[in-house]
Formats: C-alpha cells, structure tokens, sequence
C-alpha cells in the first residue's frame, strides 16, 4: 500500500484529495492545525490507514519534529501533496497590507519548502516518490 503525505488536508482541495487518495488505495499521513477536522476526516475514512500530524507549516522545527515522528507504517512516503497555504489580501498593491504578503510567503511558499526539506529525504533514499504542488 503506497503512502500519501497530505498538507492542509482539513478542508478544501487537500480534503478532497485525501478522499480521492484513500478511495485510490492510498494509506494516508493527513496534516493541518486543526485536529479536530482531521480526525473527523480520519473517521469518514474509516477503512482508509490514517496518520494525523498537527503543526503550522510556517514553524521549521515544527515541520522537522512532526515529519521525524512518523511511525515505520507511514514513514516511506511515495505521494507529497504540498497544498497547504492560503489567499491573504487580493487588493491591488498600492493599497495592499505588508502582513498579508509576509502571511503568504510565510505559508504558501516558505512551508511548501519547509515541508519538501523534511518529506524529501526519505524518498530520494529509496529513489521513489512524488511531489505536488500548489499552483499558487
Ligand atoms: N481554491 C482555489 O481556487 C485555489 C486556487 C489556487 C490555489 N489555491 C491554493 O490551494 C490550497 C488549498 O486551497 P483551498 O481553497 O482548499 O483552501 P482552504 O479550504 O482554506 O484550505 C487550506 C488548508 O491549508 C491548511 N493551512 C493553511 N495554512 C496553514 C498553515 N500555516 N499550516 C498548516 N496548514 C495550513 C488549512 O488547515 P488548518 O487551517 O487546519 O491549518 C486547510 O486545510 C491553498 O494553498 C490555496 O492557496 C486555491
């Protein structure tokens, strides 16, 4: 059974994801801040091997800790969704607020690597593996 790592897999496109995966055969290591949503989404996929990681993708060390804490079940990733992020401030840039681009960068890109670095070794080891990302 191949192994789909999931960022933001506690609503929207990465929920989806994570339902299409399970129902694809996948086990699945599904990741959020919110644990609750993820545990709702674990129950809903009753019959789908679930793992949950909670930890804000902007956090290195968290990121590092919860990846390295995978048990041996679910620790050979094949599939890295990185989908995790947000749509902070859509004004123009003239009228734009500084927090929200740093908000972005911060998640939509600063955690896309973050989590790349930590989920990445594993696969090169076995020179498997898959990587997705966000469009934006
Ligand atoms: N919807 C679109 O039309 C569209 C278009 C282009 C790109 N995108 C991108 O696709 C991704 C998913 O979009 P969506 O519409 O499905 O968004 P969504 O429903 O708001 O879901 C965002 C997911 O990312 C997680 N997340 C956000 N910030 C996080 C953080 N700092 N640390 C850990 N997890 C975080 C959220 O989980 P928690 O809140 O539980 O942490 C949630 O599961 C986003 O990156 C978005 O920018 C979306």
């Amino acid at each position: 059974m191949k192994t789909a790592f999931i960022t933001g897999a506690s609503s929207g496109i990465g929920r989806a994801t994570a339902v299409a995966l399970g129902r694809a055969g996948f086990k699945l290591v599904l990741t959020g801040r919110r644990l609750e949503r993820l545990q709702e989404l674990a129950r809903e996929l009753a019959d789908v091997p679930t793992h949950l990681l909670t930890f804000d993708v902007r956090d290195r060390a968290a990121v590092e800790a919860a990846v390295a804490s995978l048990p041996a079940e679910f620790a050979d990733v094949d599939v890295l969704i990185n989908n995790a992020g947000n749509a902070h401030g859509l004004a123009p840039i003239q009228q734009g607020d500084p927090a929200d681009w740093d908000a972005m960068l911060d998640g939509n890109v600063k955690g896309l690597l973050y989590v790349s670095r930590a989920v990445l070794p594993a696969m090169t080891r076995r020179n498997a593996g898959l990587q997705a990302r966000r469009t934006c």
